[in-house]
């Protein structure tokens, strides 16, 4: 079973976000099986890479719809999209510097991010942008 299951109680009824999200569960699945499997750095350095990159270009996607639509809590949700980028550049570098022991943290950290952040924060757009027409 994955670390984390794609559900449509993930759902935040915008395509491309949904799309995104999904490709952010699946790095963040290999990274975990990489992990428990007891890859190290060299391993996990280019997914780490990637979930960087990833990251940055999927908040990208959400900041600017919220701009375009003029999307109230605009700020604060870009607050944290900027709090997760650190967090996941921080680990990157962290395993970039050798550093094995993060493993665990790192585990918990992407299951509060992928699933609290659009559990909680993403859902608070769900009826903004479907009023607008967006799907
Ligand atoms: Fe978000």
């Amino acid at each position: 079973m994955a670390f984390i299951n794609w559900s449509d109680s993930l759902s935040v009824g915008v395509k491309l976000f949904d799309d995104d999200h999904k490709e952010l569960v699946s790095i963040a699945n290999r990274l975990h099986d990489s992990i428990t499997v007891g890859s190290q750095q060299a391993v996990l350095a280019p997914i780490l890479n990637e979930l960087v990159k990833y990251t940055i270009f999927h908040f990208g996607h959400e900041e600017g719809m919220m701009l375009q639509y003029a999307y109230p809590a605009y700020e604060k949700h870009k607050k944290e999209h900027d709090a997760l980028i650190a967090k996941v550049q921080d680990f990157s570098d962290q395993v970039k510097s050798g550093k094995t022991s993060i493993s665990l943290s790192l585990i918990a950290f992407l299951k509060e991010w992928l699933v609290n952040h659009i559990m909680a924060s993403d859902k608070e757009y769900v009826d903004f942008f479907s009023k607008k027409g967006i799907k």
